[in-house]
């Protein structure tokens, strides 16, 4: 079988839960994807929160290696709103982990990108999970970066509704600036909104798979996702708790198991009531050159099988390392 050279990627979020299992996908797949960098943002919670939840996802997988970089801790324009009520008031509502032994790298995250991808003797492919200020900021200080950007996938928007306002999905909300910078930067932003991570639910059944994987990440995690399985059953009538930020790895992983279309999509970035909205032209009425490909749907099943198999891993990781110590 041929084998492939791991994925470069740089993920940018701000955990937050579902993109604490979203930095765990990553690091169980270390054959597959080379993580060169973790940059986090305010978001969710405070970036006080976020950098120290993404420190303990590292930590939790066994990898004290990973390198963090703190970057912006609010949008270009107004204050950030956050969602503490989702997530907790330190972002990982469920459990309380450790505080990290491992550090924050001294560099902010907007420098290491900038260094990154100007250095870079391969193009990077660019996670991102979070309001994207970061990013942003990065193509504003030194749009050379775009250059050495193989693609940037992101979870974010929507083509129907919004669950921070009507009309607009949180991590654009948070910062529509950010967000606009991206999408008339001349990449073609890969784009998984609403519409697809609502597709992407938890289930009683799937947690009771989870634990019985019967290993500390899969046991942590159970805790965290059965701790906010409620609250999209409460707010938007959905059957458990929505993986967001998950989709961009599994995208990452398989993307067969998406369906996409090439479209145009613009950030609203007035101060109305359709501030952060994506106007993304599915019928193509408005003629304009696709800057993006959208997600619409994904293979529910295939993504869960994907995502138990590799949180399953931490499993066979632990029993080699005991293996190794007998
Ligand atoms: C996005 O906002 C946060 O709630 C999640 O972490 C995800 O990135 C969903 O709108
Ligand atoms: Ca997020």
């Amino acid at each position: 079988m041929p084998t492939h050279a791991p994925l470069p990627l740089i993920l940018d979020c701000d955990p937050g839960i579902d993109d604490f299992v979203a930095i765990l996908m990553i690091l169980a797949a270390p054959e597959r994807i080379n993580l060169l960098g973790i940059t986090v943002s305010g978001g969710n919670v405070p970036l006080h929160h976020t950098s120290q939840n993404a420190l303990k996802a590292c930590e939790l997988a066994g990898r004290p290696d990973v390198k963090v970089y703190a970057g912006c801790p609010r949008p270009i324009l107004r204050e950030l709103v956050y969602e503490v009520e989702v997530y907790g008031e330190t972002g990982l509502k469920g459990v309380d982990l450790p505080t990290p032994q491992m550090s924050l790298q001294s560099t902010h995250a907007v420098d290491f990108l900038i260094d990154t991808l100007m250095t870079t003797p391969k193009k990077i492919t660019l996670a991102t999970t979070g309001p994207l200020t970061n990013i942003a900021v990065a193509i504003v200080r030194e749009p050379r970066i775009l250059d050495n950007i193989e693609q940037i996938v992101t979870m974010g928007g929507s083509i129907e509704l919004g669950n921070i306002t009507p009309a607009a999905e949180f991590n654009f909300y948070a910062d529509p600036e950010a967000a606009h910078v991206l999408y008339t930067s001349g990449k073609k932003i890969t784009t998984i909104g609403l519409d697809t991570t609502h597709q992407l639910v938890t289930s009683l059944d799937w947690f009771d798979r989870l634990d019985a994987l019967d290993n500390p990440v899969a046991h942590t995690l159970t805790l965290m996702l059965r701790a906010f399985y409620e609250y999209d059953m409460k707010h938007f009538g959905l059957t458990g708790g929505v993986l967001h930020d998950p989709s961009v790895i599994g995208y990452l992983l398989n993307p067969l198991l998406f369906k996409e279309k090439d479209v145009h999509v613009e950030i609203d970035t007035s101060f109305g009531i359709g501030r952060g909205r994506s106007i993304i032209d599915w019928w193509r009425k408005r003629g304009l050159p696709a800057n993006a490909h959208v997600v619409n749907e994904v293979d529910v099943k295939g993504f869960f099988d994907l995502l138990t198999d590799l949180l399953a891993s931490y499993g066979n990781k632990k029993q080699k390392a005991e293996g190794a110590l007998t």
